[in-house]
């Protein structure tokens, strides 16, 4: 028997952390009142609470106007068409994010291209873009990914000088200000994601920010079924759909948007103190302090297993026994998009893949991004971001765990177990798995 929990010894932590979303009478208010409306839907466009949470959430972030739709997947989308994306178009992206961000650009029969990820943030490698722009290149969509922001005054820089679109991913970023300015407030447009793991969540939800009135005006009627805004100056006329978000979910969207502010103090409070406990240990690294980031959100906090200082152990063992420990954690959160089973992007279903090529584009073999793999399959370790709403004690167990884990290394030479083969599965292997309560 080891000193730790996986090799039998006892965990540092035996109790579940608060649960994730959080909610309380104004949640349930809201939701009545828009019951009894009835008038429960998007519909007049944007309705009441979508209206005003709107409003707020613009506000918020430094934009001038916010559409709120259905998911944020579709918020990419709705994005990238209204600032203007057309087929064929190139649009440059992070390797290292979540499919979601990338699927929207193939079914506007745009290109998505690869550019590998920062090793000190996880988010696009600025160095890296210019070499990858072409003449087809229209926009750069940069992802502010778990708790960092690519470097928006590259990307502005960048974009200013080959006239391009900037489209940011702002699923990760809810309150989150880069030079005290709000995320999707620095590129044309911006999307954020409430689905259920969220900063601030709906179950499921979106929105677009921006401070065009002309590309607000054209998303609007992309969500509104192609439907002028009563303000209407340009007289677009385009096909729409009807990416709408319910009255129910901008209800709740309302109401959670008041606590945002709280959430993130204390987050930020308890990841200080997380951090100050677990500088030093050699066997972890965490990302550098980024100054330009005024105000720091952080859906899930990121650190570095560093194998090399590993004592032979892998990242999947260190995060088998940091969960045994009791903390929930996890290593393969998102993959190398051009790797990942959740993205097989072929040229029957996506035949702009051949335009003009006498080989279709095939990404799993035209890309290697060593930064965005090394991230994905070695080293990156990812913890949600409510196990730091709680209390001091709960953060003081988080980093007991992660230092009890780091000390013991050598227990976990040839040890096998369930949570070790978890942290091994990619997410597309995961529904069966992935609804276990911590
Ligand atoms: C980086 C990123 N982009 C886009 C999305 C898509 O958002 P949704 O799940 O609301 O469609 C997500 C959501 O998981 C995300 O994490």
């Amino acid at each position: 028997m080891g000193k730790l929990a996986i090799t039998g010894g006892k965990p540092v932590r035996g109790k579940p952390f608060p649960a994730w979303p959080v909610y309380g009478p104004a949640e349930e208010r809201a939701l009545r009142d828009v019951l009894h409306s009835q008038n429960w839907g998007g519909f007049p466009f944007p309705n009441r609470y979508a209206d005003s949470f709107g409003k707020k959430f613009a506000a918020m972030h430094t934009a001038k106007y916010c559409l709120a739709v259905a998911n944020g997947t579709i918020a990419i989308e709705i994005a990238l068409q209204a600032a203007g994306i057309r087929p064929g178009d190139e649009v440059i992206v992070p390797a290292y994010t979540w499919e979601g961000t990338v699927a929207p650009i193939l079914r506007l029969n745009a290109i998505p291209v690869f550019v590998d990820v920062d090793p000190d943030t996880y988010c696009i490698d600025v160095k890296r873009i210019e070499e990858a722009i072409s003449p087809r290149t229209r926009a750069i969509l940069p992802v502010h990914l778990a708790m960092r922001f690519a470097d928006m005054d590259a990307i502005t820089r960048i974009a200013r000088a080959h006239k391009l679109l900037v489209i940011e991913d702002c699923a990760h970023a809810h309150g989150g200000r880069w030079r005290s300015k709000g995320a999707g407030s620095m590129g044309d447009a911006g999307a954020f994601s409430f689905q259920s793991s969220k900063l601030l969540t709906a179950g499921e939800g979106g929105a677009i920010l921006t401070s065009s009135l002309e590309i607000y005006e054209r998303a609007q009627s992309y969500t509104n079924c192609g439907r002028a805004s009563l303000t209407d100056r340009f007289h677009h006329r385009l096909i729409g759909f009807n990416y709408r978000i319910s009255d129910f979910q901008a209800a709740i969207l309302d109401a959670q948007l008041k606590l945002l502010p709280a959430q993130q103090k204390k987050r930020t409070a308890n990841i200080e103190f997380f951090e100050r406990r677990v500088a030093g240990l050699p066997s972890v690294a965490l990302l550098p302090r980024e100054p330009r980031i005024t105000a720091l959100a952080a859906y899930q906090y990121v650190f570095k297993f560093l194998p090399e200082n590993g004592h032979g152990a892998s990242r999947a063992s260190f995060l088998g026994a940091l969960e045994m420990e009791g903390i929930p954690c996890d290593g393969l959160f998102y993959e190398p998009v051009y790797r990942s089973p959740l993205f097989p992007a072929d040229p029957e279903t996506y035949p702009v893949l051949r335009w003009g090529r006498k080989k279709p584009i095939d990404f799993r073999r035209q890309y290697h991004c060593p930064n965005s793999e090394r991230a994905a399959y070695e080293e990156s370790v990812w913890l949600p971001h409510h196990l730091f709403l709680g209390s001091r004690k709960d953060t003081q167990d988080i980093a007991d765990a992660v230092a009890k884990v780091c000390e013991n290394l050598h227990e976990l030479k040839g040890v096998r177990h369930p949570a070790i083969r978890l942290k091994t599965m990619n997410r597309a292997d995961r529904p069966r798995v992935e609804r276990r309560q911590y």
